[in-house]
């Protein structure tokens, strides 16, 4: 016996084009390639905005002014300690672990300190949603310490949230331009809609669990190669190639393998990703600065070959990632860092969804198609042969 009653539904493969909640947060626009945040276009954020003021844009839903920007800014500043009991715990995990499993472990361990955990309050989680965006930097660069048996360095309280990851990862204070790219990095993944993180984080909320536990969900989402691990791929890959000349043969015999070519192509995107654009233009100079042009040039070429073969076919297009991983790594940020350092700056999009969602939550719960069969008879394990 089968089912006989399959309901007619299609089955939205990769949910594609579903919505599963209305937003203010962000619009992307992916016949032309543009983003906004709260209607703000990503271009004008990247040109005249800070990392925190859209840390306060996506909680709040409107630009700080001034006094209370500076209020907020101290407050989240003042929350990025982290325990001695967590650097030492730590100290005990083993020196190879990715860094996104220690990020995980990180932020689990600090909703264990957190007095505030359990309180639903919009106004306790948006202070619990500050903790974690304040603490995570502070995770990844202890822990990058540690691995490399270096001390770890104390926060500073002088710093912007981009400036202090720098230093607390070297140990020394960055110059004003790397300064300033790190922290357009951050603004420009700070928020993407309803991605795979994103909707992780949304679903772990949905069932009113606790805000750090959505995003260790969506910290879990991003680590995938199809999401947030493209980064590092698409670096290495580019080191990989070695040479711009090598590029081309490179990437068709990748294409006629039918592999993916890491760094491109997008859901929603099926134009130039606007983050790219303005990614290549710092990759370009970054690279030039810190000698590292080599690997700008191997990159221009790869996008060339890909956008030839596949632009006008299949839409497909350098993505955030495939830019940002030079940019990085022209900062002095290990490859295997890359992923981490995307979740340091989405952790605003996670907890702004699921705050938004909290307004009128009703729990994720959808339905998988049966297409097996019914009444099979049980045979106990003894008679299976
Ligand atoms: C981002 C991504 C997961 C989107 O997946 P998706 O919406 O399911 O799109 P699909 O994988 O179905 O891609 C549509 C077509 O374009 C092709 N395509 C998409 N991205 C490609 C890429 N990076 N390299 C080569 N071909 C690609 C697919 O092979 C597919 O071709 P087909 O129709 O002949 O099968 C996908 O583009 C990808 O894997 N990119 C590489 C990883 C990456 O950079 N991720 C970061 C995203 S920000």
């Amino acid at each position: 016996m089968s089912v006989t009653d399959l309901p007619k539904v299609e089955v939205k493969k990769g949910l594609d084009e579903v919505y599963v909640k209305e937003t203010l947060l962000s619009y992307i626009d992916g016949a032309n390639g543009k983003l906004y945040y709260h209607g703000y276009s990503i271009e004008d954020l990247a040109k005249h905005s800070t990392f925190e003021e859209i840390a306060f844009l996506m909680w709040y839903g409107r630009l700080p002014k001034k006094v209370e920007f500076e209020k907020f800014v101290n407050l989240l500043k003042s929350y990025r300690w982290i325990s001695k009991d967590l650097v030492e715990y730590m100290k005990t995990l083993p020196k190879n672990a990715h860094p996104m499993d220690v990020l995980k472990l990180g932020i689990a361990a600090v909703a264990l300190e957190d007095p505030e955990l359990e309180d639903m309050s919009r106004e306790a989680n948006i202070r619990k949603a500050m903790r974690i965006l304040a603490k995570a930097p502070t995770i990844v660069a202890a822990w990058h310490r540690i691995r490399n048996n270096l001390e770890t360095i104390e926060p500073s309280m002088d710093l912007n949230h981009a400036a202090n990851f720098l230093y607390m990862l070297k140990g020394e204070k960055p110059d004003e331009f790397s300064a300033r790219i790190m922290d357009v990095a951050l603004i420009l993944h700070a928020e993407h809609g309803m991605n795979a993180s994103a909707f992780a984080a949304l679903v772990t909320g949905s069932t009113l669990s606790d805000i750090y536990s959505a995003v260790v969900a969506g910290i879990s989402a991003l680590k995938g190669p199809l999401h947030g691990g493209a980064n590092e791929r698409a670096l290495k890959m580019i080191m990989e190639i070695g040479s711009p000349d090598k590029a081309e043969e490179y990437v068709l015999k990748k294409l006629a393998r039918k592999e993916k070519i890491m760094g491109f192509g997008h859901r929603v995107y099926k134009a130039y990703d606007p983050r790219a654009r303005i990614l290549k233009e710092y990759a370009k100079q970054l690279s030039e600065m810190k000698g590292y042009e080599q690997l700008y040039k191997i990159a221009e070429k790869v996008e060339e070959v890909v956008i030839r073969e596949l632009g006008a076919t299949k839409k497909v297009f350098p993505n955030v990632d495939f830019f940002s991983g030079i940019v990085y790594y022209s900062l002095g940020i290990p490859p295997d860092l890359f992923t981490s350092v995307f979740a340091i700056s989405r952790i605003v999009g996670w907890t702004a969804h699921v705050l938004e969602y909290w307004t009128s939550n009703r729990i994720i719960r959808p339905r998988a198609l049966y297409v097996g069969e019914l009444g099979k008879k049980y045979v106990p394990i003894d008679a299976r042969g």
